[in-house]
């Protein structure tokens, strides 16, 4: 399963890559917003810090001939950006044009398994399914990427792949582990959660404790 983190904050992002357990970025115009910084400028700082890995950059425009607009602009930062494009028809006829251009495509605010349909179709690369939205309106988030996930395995020509979005827990990414999903875009703050344990932290601070004992050294 790969690990994204879902984020425009590039000093977050120096460090995640540095644990070696990052697989690509996942950003929007709201984390965009939240960064205070310009949108060219900051996706070209992160496709270098994680040179190789799939860097998601939201398009703005609702057009399809805004969206190849602005998605050619952003696919010409860096060979490992992928265009982000809403799930609408326009957005859709967006993936097919970029796709066919062998660059690739993040299709993002799925809701539905028949919009996944659809984004499998149009030749995504990544399908973006927001569970913690679902979940907030008394939806299953969980519930569509298990479906989605039986969806795609039916048919060897879907080979986009399930990418969790809008994810709130550790929780989360177990559930989605456990049905397969091929991706999970993580805010920092739940990839950090999930290393923690409680019985981790105790039985470290034990092993230290007798260790100490020894009056041995290692190094
Ligand atoms: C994914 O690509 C989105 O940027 C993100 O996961 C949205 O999450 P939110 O619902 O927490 O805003």
């Amino acid at each position: 399963m790969k690990f994204f983190v879902d984020t425009a904050d590039v000093k977050e992002i120096s460090e995640l890559a540095a644990t070696g357990l990052l697989d690509g970025v996942t950003t929007n115009p709201t984390l965009i917003a939240k960064s205070g910084r310009d949108f060219i400028e900051v996706i070209t700082e992160i496709a270098g810090i994680v040179k190789g890995l799939p860097v998601s950059a939201e398009v703005v425009s609702t057009d399809f001939e805004g969206m190849v607009r602005e998605g050619e602009k952003l696919a010409k930062i860096a060979d490992n950006i992928a265009i982000k494009v809403p799930l609408t028809m326009d957005g859709l006829k967006a993936c097919k044009y970029f796709t066919n251009k062998g660059i690739m495509v993040n299709v993002t605010l799925c809701f539905s398994a028949a919009q996944a349909i659809l984004a499998a179709k149009a030749g995504a690369t990544f399908v973006s399914p927001f569970v913690g939205r679902l979940d907030d309106i008394g939806q299953s988030g969980m519930q569509l990427i298990s479906d989605i996930c039986t969806i795609y395995n039916q048919y060897d020509n879907f080979t986009t792949e399930v990418l969790v979005a809008s994810v709130r827990s550790p929780g989360h990414v177990v559930d989605a582990a456990l049905m397969g999903a091929h991706v999970a875009t993580l805010p920092p703050s739940v990839l950090k959660q999930l290393v923690s344990h409680p019985l981790t932290d105790k039985g470290l601070a034990t092993f230290l404790e007798d260790w100490k004992k020894t009056g041995q050294k290692l190094a």
